[in-house]
């Protein structure tokens, strides 16, 4: 598939950035998963870094290639992390958090110096929202905040339960349209009790490295 080879492509070029004594995030999904796949094969060809993993999914990965891992409050300073996006503007604002890892994504990417986002080319979007906006909340609160966002939404399912993330919140999947000012709703997010965190990331990003046919194009801050 072509969005196969573009996610390859992307993850690649990303990798080509990681030199030897990096602390490395490492984010979640299909896409980050290239990546770790492609920091692995250089791991057990003599590379050394540590890694932080952004979920146990990953992390089960990295250690199929013996990359050493760090827990992320183990970790100080990360000096890069790639990870994928369910959607991203040329502004570097992303939707994330289509694996519900978004929490431990957001913590990875907070800590980190570089963040680089590798994506293949259909999650470039002159604006963000027609990819729900997932929203984690402490499961007491879901209703609550399902009432304060006022917009179309669903709890996230999984085999008929309330999806549970590796830190026990449930996910509400957030239709907010096409959002015309992503800085304004991440602050309106964060001030309602009962959200943990959400799948906005605005200011975070430090570029995309979006595949494109056979492939990349860079976008930066
Ligand atoms: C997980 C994420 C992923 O990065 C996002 O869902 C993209 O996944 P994929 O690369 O499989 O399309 O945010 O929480």
């Amino acid at each position: 598939m072509q969005s196969d080879l573009e996610k390859e492509n992307a993850a690649q070029a990303a990798v080509e950035l990681v030199v030897p004594g990096m602390i490395i995030g490492l984010g979640t999904g299909s896409t980050a998963a290239c990546a770790v796949h492609a920091i692995g094969r250089r791991v057990k060809e003599g590379l050394c870094v540590q890694a932080v993993p952004t979920s146990a999914q990953t992390a089960a990965l990295a250690e199929q290639y013996g990359i050493p891992l760090l827990s992320i409050g183990a970790a100080g300073t990360i000096d890069l992390t790639i990870d994928g996006a369910d959607e991203f503007t040329e502004s570097l604002h992303l939707v994330k958090g289509g694996g519900g890892a978004l929490l431990k994504e957001k913590i990875v990417a907070v800590k980190s110096r570089r963040v680089v986002i590798i994506t293949d080319a259909s999650k470039r979007v002159a604006a963000l929202g027609k990819f729900w906006v997932p929203v984690e909340v402490v499961p007491d609160a879901a209703a609550y905040v399902m009432r304060q966002l006022a917009v179309p939404g669903a709890l996230r399912q999984k085999d008929g339960q309330p999806f549970v993330t590796e830190q026990g919140n449930h996910i509400i999947d957030a239709d907010f349209g096409l959002i015309q000012d992503a800085p304004e709703l991440d602050r309106w997010l964060n001030n309602i009790v009962g959200v943990v965190e959400h799948g906005l990331f605005v200011g975070i990003a430090s570029s995309v490295i979006m595949g494109e046919g056979s492939g990349v194009r860079i976008f930066e801050s």
